[in-house]
């Protein structure tokens, strides 16, 4: 006989590249009551309760998560983006409280608030960093968003029966629309254009971030990996990285992508995708067209930005995993596996041709 387990989990920012990820193993792996939360409906099927809630307001998050009083698990990772780093502080602070303090007051079961934070708290946005970065590195001059949040969250836990953990990935891959950082579907879109152009697949970010180091962390082993957390008394109000725990060189993987689109691999030729793709949403639109593709709007397809700052790391940027596997949890990916899985995953969805 199989025995309900009783959990509920709400998902804090389910339609961002982490938060549909993880419902969607949820739904997968266990029997959970699931809830989401954010401003939209979800855009992709799904057996979450999805309540739609500007979080920035704190009053309309109030009256919106009242009923939330059987939560036994809140899963953080929602975002909002900002002009400059040190304005990131104030509405990501605003939406980890007004997400987390309600559900607080009103659920007596509540047992783990999981918070999702990134290596960016080591500065690997800023420049060389220390590398591999451990948990235990000091973060760079503040402010940076994840150690206010990660601080507040330790503060508030203060003398409450549930426990909190926090991960920090590295460039997550996984699907998602809409949304600010999303490397794989960049690359996908990025060489389906190259070749629709009759172009070889080069590569875009700079010479040396081609030869330097770079660590990802695949949507589905972070999902399992925040279920260990939130579930395992070993990470217990522990921070730890998280990664796909391999790492490697854009020169190296460069030519299987080209492979996997049917491609010549070119070499390294600079140019700002921000820029470069801004004339391309008609292009796009006829390929839509021309290969039956999802209509999805060209602004939500894709941003830019994200994409080329991750080909333009002129440097090592690699975290230690150490820390987690030390204390049990094991599951790993190979990176250039789960490129060609999500590139194929994308196919099938008819999101490239
Ligand atoms: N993506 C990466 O590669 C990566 C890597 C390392 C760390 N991280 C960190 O992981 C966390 C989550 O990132 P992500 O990339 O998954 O974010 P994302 O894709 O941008 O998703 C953000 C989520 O937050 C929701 N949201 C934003 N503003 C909201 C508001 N005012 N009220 C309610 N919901 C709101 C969004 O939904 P609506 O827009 O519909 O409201 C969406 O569901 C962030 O702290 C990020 O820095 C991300």
């Amino acid at each position: 006989m199989v025995v309900a387990s009783g959990k509920k989990a709400v998902v804090v920012g389910g339609m961002g590249v982490i938060g549909r990820n993880l419902l969607r193993w949820l739904e997968r792996n266990t029997d959970w009551q699931l809830v989401g939360l954010s401003r939209r409906p979800p855009d992709f099927p799904t057996r979450a309760r999805f309540v739609s809630v500007d979080l920035l307001d704190r009053d309309q998050a109030e009256e919106k998560l009242a009923g939330l009083d059987d939560v036994t698990h809140v899963f953080y990772a929602a975002f909002q983006q900002a002009e400059t780093w040190a304005g990131h502080d104030a509405p990501n602070l605003a939406l980890l409280r007004n997400s987390v303090e309600p559900i607080a007051a009103v659920s007596k079961v509540l047992e783990h608030v999981h918070l999702v934070e990134g290596t960016k708290i080591y500065g690997s946005h800023l420049g060389p960093f220390k590398t591999p970065a451990k948990e235990s590195d000091p973060p760079h001059m503040l402010p940076n968003f994840y150690h206010t949040q990660e601080t507040w969250l330790r503060r508030f836990r203060q003398g409450k029966p549930w426990s909190f953990s926090a991960l920090r990935p590295q460039t997550v891959c996984g699907i998602a629309f809409g949304n600010p950082m999303n490397l794989v579907v960049g690359l996908a879109v990025y060489a389906a254009i190259s070749k629709e152009l009759g172009l070889p697949l080069r590569y875009p970010g700079s010479e040396k971030a081609y030869r330097s180091l770079y660590q990802v962390t695949d949507s589905e082993l972070l999902a399992a990996c925040m279920h260990w957390c939130a579930t395992s008394p070993a990470a217990r109000d522990e921070v730890f990285n998280i990664t796909n725990t391999d790492y490697f060189r854009w020169e190296h993987v460069w030519p299987g992508f080209a492979e996997a689109f049917g491609m010549k691999p070119g070499g390294v030729q600079t140019i700002r995708l921000a820029e470069f793709m801004a004339d391309k949403a008609e292009l796009w639109a006829s390929m839509q067209k021309k290969y039956d593709l999802r209509p999805i709007p060209w602004k939500e397809l894709v941003a830019w930005p994200f994409v080329d700052y991750c080909l333009t790391r002129d440097y090592d940027v690699m975290t230690d995993t150490i820390k987690i596997r030390k204390a049990g949890f094991h599951l790993c990916e190979d990176s250039e596996a789960m490129f060609a899985r999500l590139f194929a995953e994308l196919r099938a969805m008819r999101v490239i041709p």
